[in-house]
């Protein structure tokens, strides 16, 4: 349906114009914020950035949880410093969709109204400490293989904003493959808790990718116009590749007994996630949407005695610099 609506859109644009927009798509140019640009491609970039910098700041509440409890002194200043860069990778994202003339308040009211999503993975539960290593393992990983072509995106803002992200992300992908490592090399129960949190999260880390092609919405258009590099399948897959070797270095099984690595492909074949399951959790029913979605809206609501001081002590400079005229 928004597909459709924004194909109209485009075609309802001067064919010229579009025309010359496509040509430099095609070679590679970047977009820039005062740039011409089809309507359909301002509003998917406005989707997908904000969902996307929503889904940074939703990040932080289920690894926020376990900052008081992590295990060490150095584990808990680790984990305190990766919930910080996901709060800023969030406002490089709000940056990045408010040049394209949608302000923050709108985005957050998008958010809290549940018209805008975030990324469905953090919708799951963590319930151990080895969740925060599978989380960085597994969920960072995830983001990873899907951001890093981001950084070659069409539109300047978006891909800027992506290469110091990817850096970042890098570094939380390893500190949870060195929580893992070491719940693997310690107590047998603190192995079965490594291998539990590997159950219960591979799924959602492949559904973190979006539906198959055939099912995908956007991908067809997005991938003309460059603002998506590859399809969900094709990152879902490189995924598996390079997780499963981690998955044997560890000594863990992943959950999957259809997994198996085909030569002729060069590749693993594996099983899709359960997509009821993935389409229900959109729809709010997933184990955490609720509590989510609430925790948001209280900090937003917490929140109100700042931007009313920042937007009184804003109106008072300007009366005093008029007065001073
Ligand atoms: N969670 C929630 N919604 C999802 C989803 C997911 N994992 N995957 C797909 N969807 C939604 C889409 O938004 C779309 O719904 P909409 O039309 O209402 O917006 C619908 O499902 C159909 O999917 P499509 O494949 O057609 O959608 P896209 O072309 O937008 O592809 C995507 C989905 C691959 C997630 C793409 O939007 C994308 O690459 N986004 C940028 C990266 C991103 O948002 N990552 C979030 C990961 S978490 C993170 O980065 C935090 C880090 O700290 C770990």
């Amino acid at each position: 349906m928004y597909a459709q609506m924004i194909k109209s859109e485009a075609t309802q644009d001067d064919p010229a114009l579009l025309e010359a927009f496509q040509a430099r798509i095609d070679d590679n140019q970047k977009i820039e914020p005062k740039d011409w640009m089809p309507e359909g491609y301002r509003k998917t970039l406005i989707r997908q950035i904000g969902q996307h910098a929503h889904s940074e700041i939703v990040g932080q509440l289920p690894e926020g949880n376990w900052i008081t409890r992590a295990p060490t002194l150095e584990r808990k200043a680790i984990l305190l410093a990766k919930v910080q860069d996901e709060a800023g990778h969030g406002l490089y994202l709000y940056c990045a969709a408010e040049t394209l003339g949608v302000s923050r308040d709108e985005l957050f009211e998008m958010l809290h109204s549940g018209r805008m999503k975030y990324s469905s993975i953090f919708n799951y539960p963590t319930l151990t400490w080895a969740d925060m290593g599978a989380v960085g393992w597994l969920v960072d990983g995830a983001a990873i293989m899907n951001q890093v072509p981001l950084q070659r995106t069409s539109y300047g803002p978006y891909a800027r904003a992506m290469v110091r992200i990817c850096k970042e992300e890098s570094f939380h992908q390893r500190q949870g493959y060195d929580i893992m490592m070491k719940m693997c090399k310690g107590t047998d129960a603190q192995k079965k808790m490594a291998q539990d949190a590997l159950n219960r999260l591979w799924y959602p880390s492949l559904m973190m990718f979006g539906p198959s092609d055939k099912d995908s919405v956007h991908s067809e258009q997005s991938m003309a116009w460059k603002i998506k590099m590859n399809t969900n399948d094709e990152l879902r897959q490189k995924f598996v590749d390079q997780t499963v070797p981690q998955a044997e270095y560890l000594g863990l099984s992943v959950p999957d007994e259809n997994l198996k690595w085909n030569e002729e492909k060069g590749g693993y074949d594996f099983s899709e996630p359960d997509w009821s399951e993935f389409y229900d959790v959109l729809k709010g029913n997933g184990p955490c949407n609720t509590e989510r979605l609430n925790t948001r809206k209280q900090a937003w609501a917490d929140g109100a005695w700042v931007r009313e001081g920042m937007l009184a002590h804003a109106a008072k400079k300007r009366i005093a610099k008029v007065a001073a005229q």
